[in-house]
C-alpha cells in the first residue's frame, strides 16, 4: 500500500505555510485529534502493543504509522514527519498550487474576470489541490486513512480494522473549518444538499475502498470478515438511498456494482473491477450533482447530536 492520502511528501509545504493566509483554518486544526495525534500517539499505551506485534521500534521512524498519523515531508532523500494530520492531508500537498490557487490570476479579487478565476482553480486542480467542492476526491482521502485498509497491520498488530465513519457526522464536528469564505464570521455548517452529497458519496467511497481491501486480502480473519461487513453495510444503505431518491439512477448503479463481486478472498479481479465502476459513477455522481434534488435523503443523514466533536466557535478576524 501507498501512503494513505493524496499527499506527496517531496510537495508538502507544511501547515504553517497554509496559516499564513488561513489563520482561522489553523486554528480550528489545532483542536482536532488530527493534530493531536503527533504527541499523543506515540505515548499512548495502545501503541506500543501494536508497534511491538508489528516490529517497529520508532513510530516516528520510517515506519507504516507514517502514512495515517502524521504528514511526512521529504527533503534531500530525508524523509520526517513534520506534524499530525494536516491541511495538505486532506487538500493535497501544496508545493505546486499554493501560489496559483491563492493568486487572483496576478490580479485582484475585484478585478480578475470570472473566466479567469475558473481557469485559475482549473489549474490549481491540475496541480494536485483538492477543494471542498470536490467532493469524491475529498472523501477518497478520509477513507484511504479511516477503513484502514492494511491487512497485517490489522490481522497481526491489532489495529483498530477502520472507523465507523460517516462523512457528514465526522466532518461536521472537531473537522469543521468553513471561516474563509465567511471571512472569518461564521463555521458555516455544511447546507443541507451539501450534507447529502457528502453522505452519499461518503457511502460510495466506503464501498469501494472495502471492496478492494477484500480483493487484496490473504486471510480469513477479522480483517476480511470486518471488511465484508463494512461493504455489505454500504450496499444495504446505498440500496435504501436507492429508492429513496430515484431521480438519481447513478446510487441504484452503485448498488449493482457493489454485488458484481462476490465478498470472498481470492477474488480480487472481479471486486478491483467493480470497484474501479464505483468510482467512475461517484466522479460523474460528484460532478452532475449538487444535492438538491436528493431531499429524499435526509432521513438517513446523522443529525447534529451525532457529529464527532465539537467545532470550534469562529473569531471574527481582526
Ligand atoms: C498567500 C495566501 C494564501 C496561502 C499561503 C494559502 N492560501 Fe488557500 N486561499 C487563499 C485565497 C486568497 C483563497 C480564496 C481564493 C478565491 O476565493 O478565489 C484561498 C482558498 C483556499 C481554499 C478554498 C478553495 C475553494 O474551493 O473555495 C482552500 C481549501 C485552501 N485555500 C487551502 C489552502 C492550503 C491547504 C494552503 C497551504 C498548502 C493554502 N490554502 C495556502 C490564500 C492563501
Ligand atoms: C491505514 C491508516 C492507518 C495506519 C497505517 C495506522 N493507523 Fe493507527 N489509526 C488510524 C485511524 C483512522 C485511527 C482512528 C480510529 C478511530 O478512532 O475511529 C487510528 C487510531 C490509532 C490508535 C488509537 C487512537 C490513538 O491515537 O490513541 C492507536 C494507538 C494507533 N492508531 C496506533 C497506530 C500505530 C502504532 C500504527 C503503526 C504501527 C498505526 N496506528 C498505523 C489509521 C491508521
Ligand atoms: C481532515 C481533512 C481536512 C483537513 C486536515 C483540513 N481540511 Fe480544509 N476542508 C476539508 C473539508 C472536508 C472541507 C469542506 C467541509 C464542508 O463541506 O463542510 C474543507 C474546507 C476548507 C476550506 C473552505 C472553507 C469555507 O469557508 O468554505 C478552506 C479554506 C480549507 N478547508 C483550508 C484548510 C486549511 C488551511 C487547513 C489546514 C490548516 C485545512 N483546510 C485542513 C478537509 C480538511
Ligand atoms: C492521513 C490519514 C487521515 C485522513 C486523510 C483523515 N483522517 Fe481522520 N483521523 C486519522 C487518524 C489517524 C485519527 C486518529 C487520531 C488519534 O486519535 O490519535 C483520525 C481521527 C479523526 C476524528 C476524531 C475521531 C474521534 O475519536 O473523535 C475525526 C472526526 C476524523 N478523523 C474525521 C476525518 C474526516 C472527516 C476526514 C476527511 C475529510 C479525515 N478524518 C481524514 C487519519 C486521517
Amino acid at each position: 500500500m501507498g501512503a494513505a492520502g493524496s499527499a506527496d511528501r517531496t510537495k508538502i509545504v507544511g501547515t504553517n505555510a497554509c496559516a499564513e493566509c488561513h489563520k482561522q483554518e489553523a486554528e480550528a486544526l489545532k483542536g482536532t485529534h488530527h493534530f493531536k495525534t503527533f504527541r499523543e500517539m506515540p505515548r499512548d499505551a495502545a501503541t506500543n502493543k501494536i508497534a511491538k506485534a508489528m516490529g517497529v521500534r520508532r513510530v516516528k521512524a520510517e515506519s507504516v504509522c507514517l502514512n495515517c498519523h502524521f504528514t511526512v515531508q521529504e527533503k534531500g532523500g530525508s524523509a520526517e514527519p513534520i506534524s499530525g494530520i494536516s491541511c495538505e492531508s486532506c487538500h493535497g500537498a501544496g508545493q505546486d498550487w499554493i501560489k496559483v490557487h491563492s493568486g487572483y490570476s496576478g490580479k485582484t479579487a475585484a478585478t480578475e474576470t470570472k473566466s479567469e478565476a475558473a481557469a485559475r482553480w482549473k489549474q490549481a486542480e491540475a496541480k494536485g489541490m483538492i477543494r471542498p467542492g470536490a467532493v469524491y476526491a475529498l472523501a477518497k482521502n478520509c477513507y484511504s486513512c479511516h477503513v484502514v485498509p492494511h491487512e497485517e497491520l490489522v490481522n497481526k498488530g491489532g489495529h483498530l480494522p477502520g472507523s465507523a465513519f460517516d462523512l457528514v457526522a465526522w466532518s461536521q464536528g472537531e473537522v469543521r473549518h468553513n471561516t474563509w469564505h465567511s471571512k472569518g464570521k461564521d463555521n458555516v455548517a455544511a447546507s443541507a444538499a451539501r450534507r447529502r452529497m457528502l453522505y452519499l458519496v461518503g457511502l460510495g467511497v466506503e464501498l469501494e475502498t472495502a471492496l478492494r481491501a477484500i480483493g487484496k486480502a490473504s486471510a480469513r480473519k477479522i480483517y476480511a470478515f470486518d471488511m465484508a461487513a463494512r461493504a455489505d453495510r454500504a450496499r444495504k444503505q446505498l440500496a435504501a438511498a436507492a429508492k429513496a431518491v430515484p431521480g438519481v439512477p447513478e446510487i441504484g448503479k452503485l448498488v449493482e456494482l457493489g454485488h458484481a463481486g462476490a465478498l470472498k478472498l481470492n477474488n480480487e479481479g472481479a471486486l478491483l473491477a467493480a470497484a474501479d465502476g464505483i468510482a467512475k459513477v461517484l466522479e460523474a455522481i460528484s460532478a452532475k450533482y449538487d444535492g438538491s434534488t436528493m431531499s429524499g435523503l435526509d432521513t438517513f443523514i446523522p443529525t447534529p447530536d451525532k457529529y464527532k466533536g465539537q467545532a470550534r466557535a469562529a473569531a471574527a478576524v481582526k
